[in-house]
């Protein structure tokens, strides 16, 4: 099925999520026509709420998470209209009928969102089995977490596939859904410039940075049983590291694109010694943008050994990547809110001009997917002057900027970009399960070896850069972290 579906079904439709991003994307699409017609958005949650008040609530997320520019009266008006709500306790099979009975004829094709805890994923996917919710004709997006390591999320994905086959799963990273990380296509592909020194010949080291500056924000329930490296790196920074790592795929789909970022993930060499290649830190108080803040333990209200940032130095074991260390890194309450790709490339074979005093410094190229997008390549130039006393060099940013070159583009929201392949069945920014099972693979084997080191976190200070040894990850190898 490679057609429009007409009809959507969001599950957790009352919830954080939903509110955030789902139903702000969703306007998004229809203000700008690009919704198919007469699609119909049914939410459903435990809530008991009609479709008016589903509206209404609808309404009041629209208001609060829009800015002023995107609403207007019409807009929001006809974009409620295609809302309707059904509440459902989705660990039963019995209300699945009535949903069934809501959404009406999918002879036009549906597309599910599913935002679920995972114990619920079995008894969802089972009523929606019994409700008739199921079938060639419908397809389903399922948002993280999609397990708790390797077994749990093989046992969801098995529950998935008795329902929904392989290429009518679509497993979301919103990460894939941002501009900037697609961007990382183009830079690489549509471009020769790069390409023939994109390897260990070229490339000293590669660095992949997502800091926050958010703590906990409410989700301690969750996040106090994941910790950093399953809620960031296990999906947001592998994805961004098989990207920048990958072969060239040979066409722009789902299949090409997939096939090459799988063989990266498990070329990715299992980290032995976590305790050279791995730190973590738990925040601990500190000020964040001004603000005194709380430490981790504080917040949660209760000891804790969850990791809230970690930095990995990894290595892909292929021709390409022989030897390059990829270090990453992520954080909450770090300095600064900063996702991005620092390249270094190799030193200049022999300086003409040491004996002229000047001092080089390998290229950088620096790709910065938020808050700024930018692309920005640091080169040597030579200082204005006479040169009576030795050649004077400086490193000076080449620089595009995305935001200004493209000011007149509308930037959309990861999930517009997600919901709408969802809606129209492109599966080639969604995961496959290959992928996420070698991201779990590589994923878990770090947790035995801490587990086993009996490795605890280091306490740092919100608003740092996470704690000390983590500049002695790359520093040991003379490499500074880019801040
Ligand atoms: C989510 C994590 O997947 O990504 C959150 O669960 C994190 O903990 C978020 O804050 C970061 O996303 P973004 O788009 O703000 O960088």
């Amino acid at each position: 099925m490679r057609q429009p579906a007409g009809k959507l079904l969001l599950f957790g439709a009352t919830g954080d999520l939903s509110q955030r991003m789902l139903l702000p994307s969703l306007y998004g699409l229809h203000a700008d026509g690009l919704l198919p017609e007469g699609l119909t958005i049914t939410g459903t949650a435990r809530s008991d709420k009609d479709d008016a008040e589903f509206r209404e609530f609808a309404r009041a997320a629209l208001e609060e998470f829009l800015t002023a520019d995107r609403k207007t009266d019409n807009a929001v008006s006809s974009f409620l209209e295609r809302l309707f709500y059904q509440p459902l306790d989705a660990s039963k099979t019995e209300g699945f009928a009535a949903l069934k009975d809501k959404i009406g004829d999918i002879s036009g094709g549906l597309a599910i969102f599913l935002s679920t805890a995972p114990w619920l994923f079995g008894p969802t996917i089972k009523g929606l089995e019994s409700g008739g919710l199921t079938g060639t004709n419908v397809r389903i997006g399922l948002e993280k977490p999609l397990g708790f390591d390797l077994q749990s999320s093989r046992e969801v994905n098995d529950i998935v596939a008795e329902a929904f086959p392989e290429e009518r799963t679509f497993r979301i990273d919103h990460y894939l859904g941002k501009e900037t990380v697609q961007n990382i296509l183009a830079l690489r592909f549509a471009n020769s410039l790069f390409e023939p020194i994109w390897n260990a010949q070229g490339i000293e080291s590669v660095q992949i940075t997502i800091s926050e500056t958010v703590g906990l924000e409410g989700r301690a329930e969750y996040y106090d049983d994941v910790g950093a490296l399953r809620d960031m790196v296990q999906n947001h920074m592998l994805q961004l590291l098989a990207l920048i790592a990958m072969e060239p795929p040979a066409r722009f789909d789902g299949t090409a694109i997939r096939d090459e970022k799988v063989k990266v993930l498990r070329s990715l060499r299992p980290i032995g010694d976590v305790q050279s290649l791995t730190v973590t830190g738990q925040y601990g108080d500190g000020a964040s943008k001004g603000e005194i803040v709380k430490g981790y333990e504080a917040e949660l209200g209760k000891p804790s050994d969850t990791e809230t940032f970690v930095a990995i130095k990894a290595y892909v074991d292929n021709w390409r990547w022989k030897g390059v260390p990829f270090y990453l890194r992520t954080g909450k309450r770090l300095a600064e809110r900063r996702s991005e790709i620092v390249i270094r490339f190799k030193p200049v074979p022999h300086s003409i001009f040491a004996e002229r005093g000047g001092k080089l410094q390998s290229n950088t190229l620096v790709i910065r997917l938020q808050p700024e997008e930018y692309v920005r390549l640091l080169v040597m130039a030579k200082q204005p002057g006479l040169d009576r006393d030795g050649v004077r060099l400086a490193e000076v940013p080449l620089n595009l900027s995305l935001d200004h070159e493209f000011a007149h583009t509308r930037r959309r929201i990861a999930y517009e970009r997600l919901l709408l392949d969802l809606i129209e069945g492109d599966p080639t920014l969604f995961v496959r399960r290959d992928e996420v099972e070698a991201q779990w693979e590589w994923i878990d084997a770090i947790r035995r070896g801490w587990d086993a080191a009996g490795v605890k976190p280091k306490a740092y200070a919100s608003g740092t850069w996470g704690p000390n040894a983590s500049v002695a990850l790359t520093e040991r190898d003379g490499v500074t972290w880019n801040e």
